[in-house]
């Protein structure tokens, strides 16, 4: 059975539609990537999913349950954990306070004391790296430090799966390539599935994702196996504005590692 399976889900503010029937199902365990140009549509079936807006027409099925219309806050409990691609952390709490919150409200929650929360929390800290600033502000953290402590927040929620976007935003080519590293070990160790909207990050998403599915204008135009769905003409034209030759096209994404839109 797969774990999300969303039915012909369309997404309209006002006359635009931001998500045009898209239907996508995940399995457990996978590791998939969503990419597609600016306002393709990424961060609202994000939202659809997360239950910040509830469609206007499909289903979202998760784990066997309609969650449609089911309030974001109801939706951590069933083991749907996200990121936002903007952090936005409690910038006076401590880095562990804001961690263990996680804890608090994702599958664990009413199961957890609050010492529990800060235990739970601390093996997240130390597996995103951030064990040395455990008790600072998380307000004075670097952007790509807020970036893994959000990570850190949504691991502790202890999620089946893990919807992150823009996990990769405005990081340099260092850090993408640590992230995308990151990002595998823990679906490995966790055991989680993953989503990750990987905005125009070729290179991350080519190292990164098992399966993508590629949208523009609302609507999917690809879904397919990495290689397969970066690779295939469509994409290559809604990226490019102009068709190229296979193998350019090719090194730019995998040799070389630049971002497609340079
Ligand atoms: N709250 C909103 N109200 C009105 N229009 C919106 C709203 N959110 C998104 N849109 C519009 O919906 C479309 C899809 O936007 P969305 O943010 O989902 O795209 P995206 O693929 O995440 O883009 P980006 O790569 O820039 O993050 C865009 O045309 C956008 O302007
Ligand atoms: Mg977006």
């Amino acid at each position: 059975m797969a774990l999300l399976k969303l039915e012909n889900v369309t997404k309209r503010f006002g006359g635009l539609v931001a998500v045009d029937k898209v239907s996508l199902e995940i399995q457990p365990g996978e590791l998939i990537g969503i990419v597609g140009p600016n306002g393709s549509g990424k961060t609202t079936l994000f939202n659809v999913i997360s239950g910040v807006y509830y469609p206007e027409a499909g289903r979202v099925i998760f784990d066997g349950k309609d969650i449609t219309r089911l309030p974001a806050h109801k939706r951590a409990p069933l083991g749907l954990g996200r990121t936002f691609q903007i952090p936005r952390p409690f910038s006076s709490a401590s880095v562990r306070e804001n961690v263990a919150i996680g804890a608090m409200f994702g599958t664990l929650a009413d199961k957890v004391t609050v010492d529990e929360s800060l235990e739970i929390a601390d093996r997240y800290i130390d597996m995103v790296g951030l064990k040395a600033h455990t008790d600072k502000a998380a307000g004075t953290l670097t952007p790509v430090e807020k970036k893994l402590m959000e990570i850190a927040r949504a691991l502790a929620m202890r999620p089946k799966l893990l919807l992150m976007d823009e996990a990769m935003a405005g990081m340099n080519p260092k850090d993408i390539d640590d992230m995308v590293q990151f990002i595998k070990r823990i679906k490995e160790e966790e055991k989680i599935a993953i989503v990750s909207m990987v905005e125009h990050i070729m290179r991350a998403v080519a190292g990164l994702a098992e399966r993508v599915m590629v949208m523009n204008q609302g609507a999917k135009l690809v879904d397919a196996k990495t290689e397969e769905a970066l690779t295939d003409p469509r994409v290559v034209e809604v990226y490019l504005g102009h068709p190229t030759d296979a193998s350019k096209w090719r090194s730019q994404v995998w040799k070389n590692g630049k971002d497609s839109d340079e």
